[in-house]
């Protein structure tokens, strides 16, 4: 039997788990409680780490016993199935007043599911987001958990403890409830999609119409990261491009098969929009852009045709100046965007969400983290009602500013045969947003033609359908 002395325990001794179970042992306060379904994996991780003096168990009962009131346990399991049976056995044996958090990357809609079937037992449930990765999570993650406020009280504290830290504070908010955890980290890994499909198109252009090295590229990056594209996606690209293969010599990115995977928040975050009815061509285009480049046999059958690509137009220095302004053009609307996506899931799930405070935990430790979020920040706490991202007078200079850069790199790309989805699809947004009328009014008269789905005037209220039968 165990004296239940640890304030906090972790189920799930894989990587993150241990990872997390170590960050949270470091910190001055906290004993952590460690149990994983199969005993070598916590007897491994406890011996390995002797530094951490964890609370072990072997069993789940043991486990239990050793958790102080309120027990709080972070699960920390293979998502789906496994976080469902973990969930199941701490349901057993905690009390009322007790937390679980479902610390993996769980669907927000199951987490809203799992948090409505705990709820009447009186033990609190919390899908917490926590990006960063294996790094992150053993030297400072960002956090986003959901769940009651009540169990905040407890929980906020501990996670503070060992959150990233960005000027100052820790990377963690109470998001909102039930599900806005996981939510919110969604469309965090959705925006990540899309920078990091921006970054790749800026890559390809600098390579491919203007003709540097992935070196040379390296090297523009390392100056962009100056100002205020400055961000931990665009570091770790500096470092990439310049990596070269200890095999072959050749640049790294020339020896890496271009088909690229995702585990499935993207596509998540890019239904949940269609969902809201919320465009976010930036993520979308990002998710289509990988499936695109897996598509090998479509791939080689198109190149079979023997359709020439045009040579690229000839461009001077001042286009490694437009694809900087293109790319944060672009990744401003990926944002706007974004914070759309969370402003309409908020709304339709009943969430108080603070968009200055999850910008803010986004500072540190994830991986979109960037100085950039600053300054969303504030465009938040400004205006918290603001329409659009674009809107915020900084925001809006930068566009201005980005413009018409924006669309010399779009037409350039589009002449030189190098596909930049997600710049086009940013720049056509704005385009829709800017411009007074829309073809949309074509497609009203469509549906109602075909339809009947009728229409509203411009000049008179009311709602209308013309008889079209005599048209044909
Ligand atoms: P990673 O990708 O980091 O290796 P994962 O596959 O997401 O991790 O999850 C693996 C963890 O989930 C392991 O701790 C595993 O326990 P075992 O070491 O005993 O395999 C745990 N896990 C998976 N299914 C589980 C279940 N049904 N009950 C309890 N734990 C489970």
């Amino acid at each position: 039997s165990y004296d239940a002395k640890a304030n906090i325990g972790v189920v799930g001794m894989a990587v993150m788990g241990s990872n997390l179970a170590r960050n949270l042992a470091s910190r001055e306060g906290n004993t952590v409680a460690i149990y994983n379904r199969s005993p070598e994996k916590t007897h491994e991780v406890a011996k390995n780490h002797p530094e951490a003096n964890f609370v072990a168990s072997d069993t789940i009962d043991e486990f239990v016993a050793s958790l102080a009131k309120p027990r709080t346990a972070i699960i920390m399991v293979q998502a789906g199935a496994g976080t469902d049976a973990v969930i199941e056995q701490l349901k057993e044996r905690f009390e009322p007043g007790d937390i679980i958090v479902d610390g993996g990357n769980a669907n927000f809609h199951d987490t809203i599911a799992r948090e409505a079937k705990i709820a009447p037992t009186g033990i609190h449930f919390v899908g917490a987001g926590i990006s960063g990765g294996e790094e992150g999570a053993l030297k400072g993650p960002s956090i986003m958990p959901g769940g009651t406020a009540e169990s905040y009280k407890t929980l906020g504290p501990i996670l503070a403890s060992i959150a990233a830290v960005a000027e100052g504070e820790a990377c963690v908010t109470h998001v909102g409830t039930d599900g806005a955890g996981h939510f919110v980290k969604m469309i965090h890994n959705g925006i990540e999609y899309a920078d990091m499909e921006l970054i790749g198109e800026a890559y390809d252009l600098l390579r491919n119409v203007a003709g540097y090295t992935p070196a040379q590229i390296s090297g523009l990056f390392a100056t962009w990261n100056e100002g205020p594209l400055n961000s931990y996606l665009i570091e770790i690209t500096i470092d990439i491009l310049k990596h070269v293969d200890a095999e072959t010599g050749k640049p790294f990115v020339d020896i890496v098969t271009d088909q690229a995977g995702s585990k499935g928040t993207g596509v998540w975050t890019v239904q949940t929009a269609l969902d809201l009815g919320v465009p976010v061509g930036g993520v979308a285009e990002a998710v289509f852009g990988r499936a695109v480049s897996s598509k090998r046999a479509q791939r080689d059958a198109v190149r079979a045709l023997g359709i020439e690509r045009p040579t690229a137009p000839r461009v001077d220095d001042s286009f490694v100046d437009d694809v900087a302004k293109a790319l944060y053009a672009s990744k401003i609307v990926a944002y706007a965007q974004g914070f759309d996506a969370i402003i309409a899931g908020a709304e339709k799930y009943g969430w108080n969400i603070d968009k200055g405070a999850v910008a803010k935990i986004w500072r540190g430790g994830c991986i979109i983290r960037a100085q950039f979020l600053n300054v969303l920040a504030d465009a938040y706490a400004e205006n918290p009602n603001l329409n659009t991202l674009l809107e915020a007078p900084y925001f809006a200079q930068a566009i201005r500013d980005g413009e018409e850069a924006w669309r010399r790199v779009v037409i350039t790309a589009t002449q030189a045969a190098v596909p930049v989805p997600g710049f086009a699809t940013a720049l056509s947004y704005f385009d829709s947003l800017n411009v007074d009328r829309l073809p949309a009014a074509l497609v009203q008269g469509q549906r109602d033609f075909f339809g009947a789905h009728t229409y509203k005037r411009v000049d008179k209220p009311g709602t209308f359908h013309t008889l079209w039968s005599g048209d044909r």
